[in-house]
């Protein structure tokens, strides 16, 4: 494809104190294309994005569009020039109505009420062209997040825009979702619309674009045309190195049960339920999943196995032993490991030293601590040992964890965890924010502990990884868990009926 340059990036740059988030970006755009910029995080996709739209100010460079430079010093003025951004948490008004939501802040002359007819005509008009199906009327918040995005879309079009830029989209749909979302932007550049689209998702990039920019370290690493790539080029141009892209691993042979939720619930203050009648089980030697979108009930199933929440109903055995009423203590010493969510908030004293931080848990047990002082050789030996095992990039065990990049951070929870040699680890969201070669690490590091006979429960939302590393996979959806499936049988689409609530157990058609 060899089409017009309509938005030019020239020699930008823009500082942050101490990094470089954009140095000297180059890049060409063509009107009509769909054009991905695809990096590890941290890469600047970000950062470029919001200069476009005028929430950060150029530093350095300049930006052209059909030949001519622009100035943008806020989103009003990307507006006027025909930029829109769609953000990752919408900025929409939840009690609003869709047709509210979208004339909100528009100039007119008359009373806003003698002017809601005209407003409704003209955005009617533009849904039509673009051929965009909602409800006018609907309230926000009662729409599905698919739905909200798609009014999000609408009202950057209906305020003229011909540049959108999406911002990591698919984060919070489904897949069914982020195809709908796919057939919208195949429809918007048939009717000349460019897009600027940010994500790390291979397939979805594969699948979406015309061209495709790799960002690294705030550097256009290249350009290059979808056909003419492959994921594993695509990966390799992100992290400069060649990575194994598929996870292989051996059958599981699951041994004795470890851990086994009968029929847990838990209601909200209001009454609401945040989990429904789970039943789950997970034995040694065995990987099970529980994929979902992100808020459908994965905190509070995370918090009631770990034991920082009781249940309102339900039983927890681990080894057969019924645990409901333990603390997590009781549960660690039994054998449990946690690598939480959020790392910073509940995995990690950042304040600590990595040693420090690598006994929070352990500190009291043998051989930790010696009468009643702590080991404090042993200690740092064993700080050692995970930084060595888990090549965390540090001087040595007294830096203080706030001081590692969020990767590091996660090779020290991670170590951490499964240097105590659990024989059930709980793990959520363990990629969160890594890159694709530390994101191979970890899943290296759950096989081989699940081939050492480890029991391991995944809770993870993004569907490819779970799919891939997990032997049995559960979809949880509004706190229920939809229906158990196979991975190696069962595709991404299915699952993601599921995922957008669809039950197993219905007779459900295949798309
Ligand atoms: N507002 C900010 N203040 C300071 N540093 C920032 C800010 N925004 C981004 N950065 C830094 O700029 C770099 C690029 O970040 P970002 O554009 O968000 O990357 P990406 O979107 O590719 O993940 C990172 O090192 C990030 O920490
Ligand atoms: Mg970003």
């Amino acid at each position: 494809m060899s089409g017009k340059v309509f938005l030019s990036f020239k020699k930008v740059s823009k500082y942050f104190p101490g990094v470089i988030a954009c140095d000297k970006i180059d890049l060409d755009i063509y009107r009509g294309e769909v054009h991905t910029l695809l990096g590890e995080n941290g890469a600047g996709k970000s950062t470029l994005m919001n200069l476009l739209y005028g929430l950060y100010h150029v530093d350095e460079g300049e930006i052209l569009i059909d030949g001519s430079s622009v100035s943008i010093h806020s989103p009003g003025d990307a507006i006027d020039l025909g930029i829109g951004m769609i953000h990752q948490h919408f900025m929409l008004i939840p009690v609003f109505t869709v047709l509210e939501n979208i004339i909100l802040g528009q100039r007119s002359g008359k009373p806003p009420l003698l002017q809601l007819e005209t407003f409704r005509r003209q955005v009617s008009e533009v849904a039509g062209r673009f051929g965009i199906d909602v409800d006018l009327d609907a309230v926000v918040e009662d729409l599905a997040v698919g739905m909200q995005q798609k009014v999000e879309i609408l009202k950057a079009l209906y305020r003229g825009a011909r540049i959108l830029i999406l911002d990591e989209p698919t984060s919070v749909l489904t897949p069914q979702e982020s195809q709908d979302l796919f057939r919208m932007l195949e429809d918007l550049k048939k009717q000349g619309c460019t897009i600027l689209f940010i994500s790390h998702k291979m397939i979805e990039v594969m699948q979406i674009s015309d061209r495709i920019t790799v960002l690294r370290d705030g550097k256009v690493i290249e350009t290059v045309d979808r056909h003419k790539t492959t994921p594993r080029q695509l990966c390799t141009l992100m992290v400069c190195r060649d990575v194994s892209f598929e996870i292989e691993k051996e059958e599981s042979d699951p041994g004795e049960e470890v851990l086994r939720l009968e029929g847990i619930s838990l209601q909200n203050k209001g009454g609401l339920f945040l989990l429904r009648d789970i039943s789950l089980r997970v034995c040694a030697g065995e990987i099970l999943g529980i994929a979902g979108v992100d808020g459908n009930g994965q905190k509070p199933l995370a918090k009631v196995i770990s034991g920082l929440q009781k249940p309102g109903s339900g039983d927890i055995y681990m080894f057969g032993q019924n645990i409901t009423g333990e603390n997590t203590r009781s549960r660690i010493e039994k054998g449990l490991s946690y690598v939480p969510a959020d790392r910073r908030r509940d995995g990690l004293v950042t304040d600590f030293r990595i040693w420090e931080n690598c006994i929070l848990e352990i500190f009291y047990t043998k051989p930790f601590t010696r009468g009643f002082t702590l080991n404090a050789r042993y200690s740092h030996e064993f700080a050692r040992r995970v930084i060595r095992e888990y090549d965390i990039k540090t001087p040595d065990e007294n830096v203080p964890v706030k001081n590692l990049s969020g990767g590091n951070q996660q090779r020290v929870v991670i170590g951490r965890e499964i240097s105590k040699n659990p024989r059930l680890l709980l793990v959520v969201q363990p990629t969160w924010g890594l890159d694709v070669a530390a994101c191979e690490f970890v899943y290296n590091r759950l096989l081989e502990e699940r081939n050492k006979g480890t029991a391991i429960l995944l809770i993870s939302t993004e569907l490819e990884e779970v799919r891939s590393l997990s032997d049995r996979l559960m979809v949880l959806f509004k706190g229920e868990i939809m229906g158990e499936v196979d991975p190696r049988t069962v595709g991404p689409a299915e699952t993601g009926l599921m995922m957008a609530g669809e039950k197993r157990d219905k007779s459900i058609p295949v798309v």
